[in-house]
């Protein structure tokens, strides 16, 4: 099959592009480097053209709506007039979640709903690096700040791409769908990945400190929104400590 990957240089696109070649189909990373534009719709009809489908991998979480809504519905838009099916990756609990990404990012999904073409919406949890990041932000040296409850379920990239490539290949939808969320295998505080994190490079267990959540977003985050309820989501990939196995001891950006 002739896949499009939006994205297909990022992290995520970059990982689907490698597993649908390694599965046989032709994969064509685009974005602006390949003259892809999501904000002005330029070369889009190009890359769709004689497309089976099209996994949106694109995003650009410091412009606003530009990318992450308005972009996504000119994509949805363009996918839906030629038929082609579009696999969209969200975020899971998003439903009831102040943070303003996530906000677009639900709007994003209610704009590739209202372009009425075959879509298959999946949503996964954060990426084992992005919660490593959120672990590390919230450290201090030895101590670590956690706002009440706050987990995550990280996921590893490459098995949140493995679904995304199943989806764009197996069979077309005929309307908007959604997939199984996706997660990973266990739930983990702050301070369960802040010690893993320092054991990893030789350091010992932080003293986490406990804050009360102030404002929604934070509460939301204590709530554990971000976290799907046992047994809603679809798990699998590797665990957050066995990716970290295979990381260099000092991790840097997300
Ligand atoms: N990180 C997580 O924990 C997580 C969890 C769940 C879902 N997700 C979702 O995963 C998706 C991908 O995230 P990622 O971290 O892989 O992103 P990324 O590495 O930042 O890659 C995004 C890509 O989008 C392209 N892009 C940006 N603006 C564009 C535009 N105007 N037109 C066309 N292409 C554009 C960029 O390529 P060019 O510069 O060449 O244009 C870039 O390679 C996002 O939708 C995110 O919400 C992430």
């Amino acid at each position: 099959m002739r896949i499009i990957v939006t994205g297909g240089a990022g992290d995520l696109g970059s990982r689907v592009v490698r597993e649908l070649t390694a599965r046989g189909h032709q994969a064509v990373p685009v974005s602006r480097r390949t003259g892809v534009d999501l904000t002005t719709g330029d070369g889009l009809d190009a890359a769709l053209s004689g497309a089976d489908a099209v996994v949106h991998c694109a995003d650009d979480t410091s412009r606003g709506d530009t990318v992450t809504v308005y972009g996504t519905r000119r994509l949805a838009d363009a996918a839906a007039d030629r038929g082609v099916h579009l696999v969209h990756i969200s975020i899971v609990g998003i439903d009831d979640h102040p943070m303003a990404y996530y906000r677009r990012k639900l709007r994003a999904e209610q704009g590739i709903e209202a372009a009425g073409g075959p879509a298959t919406v999946l949503r996964a949890t954060q990426f084992h690096s992005l919660a490593a990041f959120f672990a590390r932000t919230l450290s201090t040296g030895p101590i670590t700040v956690t706002i009440g409850d706050t987990a995550f379920q990280p996921v590893d990239t490459d098995f949140v791409a493995g679904r995304l490539a199943d989806l764009a290949s197996g069979a077309r939808p005929t309307a908007y769908a959604r997939a199984t969320d996706v997660a990973g295998p266990d739930v983990l505080t702050v301070g369960e990945l802040a010690t893993l994190l320092r054991a990893h490079r030789g350091a010992s267990a932080p003293r986490v400190v406990r804050l009360p959540a102030i404002g929604g977003v934070l509460r939301a985050f204590a709530e554990r929104r971000n976290v799907p309820f046992p047994g809603d989501a679809q798990t699998g990939g590797p665990t957050f400590a066995a990716w970290l196995s295979t990381q260099p001891d000092r991790l840097s950006g997300r």
